[in-house]
This record gives structure tokens, sequence and C-alpha cells, in this order.
């Protein structure tokens, strides 16, 4: 099959063309950095397969929000013994950098300070305005901060570094929220204008990684920040020239409505931006990945055959089955535990400040403590109960 055939981009090769996209999963320590509990889950998948993993949100600031962090050195080592890790499945890793849509340093300020309503007040109002008020100075303040921890997953052995381009960066490329009348608003060139200056600086920074870039588009029915449709092939090309080496061409975004980039069944078909990547595609010479409900090896291979991309993110198919790629590698598809899309286990529980479990992978998010064998004695059981856990069960 072609999605296992092995992949080049920028300097490195990927094993095969399977990507777990970036997803928040709440497994890390208290302070970002990466603990047991997250090391178990990606070396789980790692074991299972995927070629290529990105984690997701990666902050390089000290934030509110419950994400891995690298904002200081002391963090690196937790990193590197991740990047081995699935380094020893022969997988590779890039972490997923994202600055958040708020002033995080005016926020942490008032939290010091005990300051709590003032937190809640300064987040609301950022929220829907402060892709209009940022000064220049903190913009370029937030590239040095972006490149140091990028030094540091590099420090740390990560072969990889996306840019988040969704969140503040995908808001300042958005005709919806971006509403600013100075150079970096207005025009496409004055909206993507701290994008490439980001990438740049990137590539000036950590020149030996490779360079994805979270390419948020925004349809008219959905998402609102990223990059309009329309001019979605332009930026494909101004990326590339600036030294991307390959896009993970996605629906925007995190600002609108969580079933637009994480539709729940029902709301979007099958491999839903595929026709998108595509035109992406067609715009540039640099690999392109695409994700959203891909989920068995025949989806992801018609994709690929048809040159719409050259990966395939399967995000919430790999937490309910983490062989995936391996069960498509051997000619098992049929073994393949189908993600139905429920979100249950998955959105829900991040949107409820927990972490990350599949309803139908009893041991998604336990990676480190349950491993579900046959039994040794057998006996005979009645399940009750022909829901999701029933059949599971049974
Ligand atoms: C629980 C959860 C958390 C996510 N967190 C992120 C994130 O941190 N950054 C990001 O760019 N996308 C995030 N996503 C979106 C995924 O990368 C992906 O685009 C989406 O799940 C659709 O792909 P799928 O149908 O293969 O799951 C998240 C998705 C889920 C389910």
């Amino acid at each position: 099959m072609k999605i296992m055939q092995p992949i080049t981009v920028g300097g490195i090769t990927l094993k095969n063309r399977i990507m777990f996209p970036p997803l928040t999963t709440g497994y890390e320590e208290r302070d970002g950095s990466i603990g047991e509990q997250s090391r178990a889950f990606y070396t789980r998948l790692a074991q299972g397969g995927v070629g290529y993993i990105v984690l997701g949100d990666v902050a390089p600031i000290r934030s509110f929000s419950p994400t891995p962090k690298l904002f200081d050195d002391s963090q690196i080592e937790s990193f590197r013994l991740l990047a081995d890790s699935v380094h020893a499945y022969g997988a590779k890793l890039g972490v997923q950098i994202f600055h958040p849509e708020y002033d995080c340093d005016a926020v942490n300020a008032l939290f010091a300070q005990g300051k709590m309503e003032e937190v809640r007040a300064r987040l609301h109002h950022d929220m829907q305005f402060f892709t209009d008020e940022v000064s220049e100075e903190t913009l370029l303040s937030i590239i040095d901060k972006i490149c140091a921890c990028a030094q540091r997953a590099q420090k740390a052995g990560v072969d990889v570094v996306q840019v988040h381009g969704d969140r503040l960066v995908g808001c300042l490329c958005s005709t919806r929220m971006n509403h600013r009348t100075d150079k970096f608003g207005g025009s496409l060139e004055n909206r993507t204008r701290f994008a490439i200056m980001l990438v740049r600086a990137l590539k000036r920074a950590v020149p030996e990684m490779v360079i994805d870039y979270k390419f948020a588009v925004v349809t008219p029915e959905r998402g609102k920040g990223g990059v309009d449709a329309a001019d979605a092939p332009k930026f494909a090309r101004w990326l590339e020239e600036a030294g991307v080496d390959m896009l993970h061409v996605a629906q925007a975004n995190h600002t609108g409505n969580m079933a637009d980039t994480i539709p729940p069944m029902g709301v979007q078909p099958y491999g839903f931006f595929a026709d998108i990547a595509g035109q992406v595609k067609e715009a540039v010479s640099i690999p392109v990945s695409t994700v959203g409900r891909i989920i068995d090896p025949a989806m992801a291979e018609r994709i690929v055959e048809s040159e719409k991309a050259d990966i395939i993110g399967l995000g919430r198919p790999l937490l309910c089955d983490p062989d995936w790629p391996n069960k498509a590698q051997s000619g098992c598809a049929c073994d393949i535990r189908r993600c139905i899309s429920c979100n249950k286990g998955c959105t829900d529980n991040i949107q409820n400040r927990a972490f990350l479990a599949c309803v139908l992978n009893a041991e998604n998010g336990y990676e480190r403590t349950r491993s579900i064998t046959p039994a040794a004695e057998k006996r005979n059981v009645a399940v009750v109960g022909g829901g999701p856990s029933g059949l599971e069960a049974a």
C-alpha cells in the first residue's frame, strides 16, 4: 500500500505516511513537562506503527492552558525521554508550538496577585480582541519565545516543529478575526505577515529541524481562525518560499465551534478535508498531510493514490486503535477497531478538563497500567447491554 511507503520531508524520512496529528491529551504534568502517562501513551502509538507523531498545543510560555509546555530548560529532559522512546520504534516526533489568543504575561501577573475575577475578565476580553490589540512589540516577543521553545525541542531530540497556524497565528491570518489597520491587517499579505515572519525566524533559530505548518483553512460554512479557502493556494506557496517543509491542511478552528475541527458523527462525511488538501497540494511541491474522519486504510489509500495528500492524519482513529498502522501493513484491516466519532471519551473529556480516554478502547489514557489480554482461565460470561461498552466487553 502506498500509505505504508516511506516519504522524505525536509531532511528526514518518515517510515510511512501515517501521522498522529496534534491532539491535546491532558496527560502532561502540572508544569507542562512530559511525565510517565504521556510517555506511555505516545510510546504505545509508536509501537502500533505510526510514522510521525505530533504533540499538540505545546506552549512556549507559562500559561493556564492544560497542555504540554516547554518554556524552561529544566523541561528539556522530559521531552528527550519521550523522543528517545518513540524513536526506538522508528517514529519521528514533532511539537506543535502554539500561542493562545490572550496576553499571557498580563494574565499571569493578575493570577500571581490572586485577582481571579480580573483574570477571567481579561481572558474573556482577549479571546475577542487580542488579535486586534496585540502590539508589534509583543508579536516580536512571541516570535522570540516560540523560537526559544523550538531550540529546547531541538536539544531534546525532537525532529519537527509544527507551527500552529490556528489559534493566534490563524486569527491574524483570518478575515473574520483580524480587523487591524496596520501592517498586520487588511490585505492577505498583511494578515499573513506574522506567520511568514515566524517561519523565517524558526528557519534561522533551528535550521536543522523540519518545519511543518498546521494550515488551518476557513471554509464558507465553518471556522474563524485561519486563511480563507480561496486564498489557501497562494498562502501555501508563500509558506513554501519562506522555508516550510510540509503542510498539515486542516479545518480551522478553536475560536469557533469545536465541531468544526473535530466533527462528531453526522456532522461531516468521512475524509471531509481531503479535497481542500488536494487544492493546496496542487499549489506546492512540498509534502501535504490532511486529517479529518479518515478511519480505515482503504479511505486513506484512496486519498494518497488520488494525490490529494501525501500523508494521512489519524487523530481519533488512533486513540481507538493504536495498532491501526501495523494492522494495515499486515493486511488485517478488518481487525481495526473503527472510530465512530462519538467524541465522548476524547473531546468531551478535554472540554471537562479531564484527560483523553476512548469509549471504544479501555486502555486509552491508561497505557501505563492497563493491558487487556486474553483470560488465563476461560469461563462462560453473559454480557448484559449492547451499547459501546457492552459490545467492547463482549
Ligand atoms: C481531543 C482532541 C484534542 C485536539 N487538540 C488539538 C490541538 O491541540 N491542536 C490542533 O491543532 N488540533 C487539535 N485537535 C484536532 C485534531 O488534530 C484533528 O484535526 C481532528 O481530531 C480531526 O481529525 P480526526 O477525525 O482524525 O480525529 C484535537 C482533536 C481532539 C479530538
